[in-house]
């Protein structure tokens, strides 16, 4: 049994603001993706990377025979299904699909995701507490929208761990407009669980994100 991963790079990262696809923008000297890779590949035997078309040649570079990249879609889901179809997975393999973008996920995490599929999940994913007051959007008015509690929400990160079959039936029969791998492969009736995720696992998105991104960087790469 293989454990493959597919790491999804293929956006443009615009809220970033960089002049770059956001997975190779430069952090400690490295490529976001080459991060999100050198993580993976503690775990996975196999990687294969979604990226913009546009950069094909950069992402090889980054990734430095880490990984096979391949080109991605329009939407997050096209790139998934492109990346699982480049894997050439078997049934009972287990795939990881991870966003380049949360790149310092603790490798921890990912192992938690591959036990719970082991143990018989068809699905598992590291879910976090939400530290904000949550409430519904204001209305025209201004007004805001009833309060939410969130004791009872989780926030979502990567990877998104699968017995291959599942992914596979997820992504060629699930609904397109999923945010995630894991709706899919409920909407079908797959048993997805959840382990405890880490706040390392926080999704790069914003300028205001890079500064913990070089903190967590410099860490690991302190002797
Ligand atoms: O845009 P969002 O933050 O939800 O993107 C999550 C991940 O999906 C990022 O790592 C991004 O590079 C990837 N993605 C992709 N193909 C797209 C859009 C996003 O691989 N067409």
């Amino acid at each position: 049994m293989t454990i493959a991963a597919v790491v999804t790079a293929a956006g443009s990262g615009s809220r970033l603001g960089a002049d770059v696809p956001k997975a190779l923008v430069h952090i400690e000297g490295r490529a976001l993706v080459a991060w999100a890779v050198a993580r993976v590949r503690e775990i996975a035997d196999a990687v294969v990377v979604t990226a913009p078309p546009a950069h094909l040649g950069a992402f090889v570079e980054a990734v430095d025979g880490l990984a096979t990249v391949v080109a991605g879609g329009q939407t997050r889901q096209d790139s998934v299904a492109l990346g699982l179809t480049a894997l050439d997975l078997a049934d009972d393999d287990i795939v990881l699909i991870h966003d380049a973008a949360r790149a310092f996920q603790d490798p921890a995490i990912m192992a938690a995701t591959i036990a719970a599929v082991r143990e018989g999940a068809d699905g598992a994913v590291p879910v976090v507490p939400v530290v904000d007051t949550l409430v519904g959007a204001p209305g025209r008015d201004g007004v805001l929208g009833d309060a939410v509690n969130r004791e009872a929400l989780r926030a979502v990160q990567t990877p998104q761990t699968f017995r291959a079959a599942v992914a596979l039936d997820a992504h060629r029969r699930g609904t397109a407009g999923a945010t995630d791998d894991a709706s899919l492969a409920r909407e079908l009736g797959y048993r997805v669980v959840a382990v405890d995720g880490h706040e390392w696992g926080f999704k790069v998105t914003r300028a205001s994100d890079l500064p913990l991104a070089i903190a967590i960087a410099a860490q690991l790469e302190a002797p």
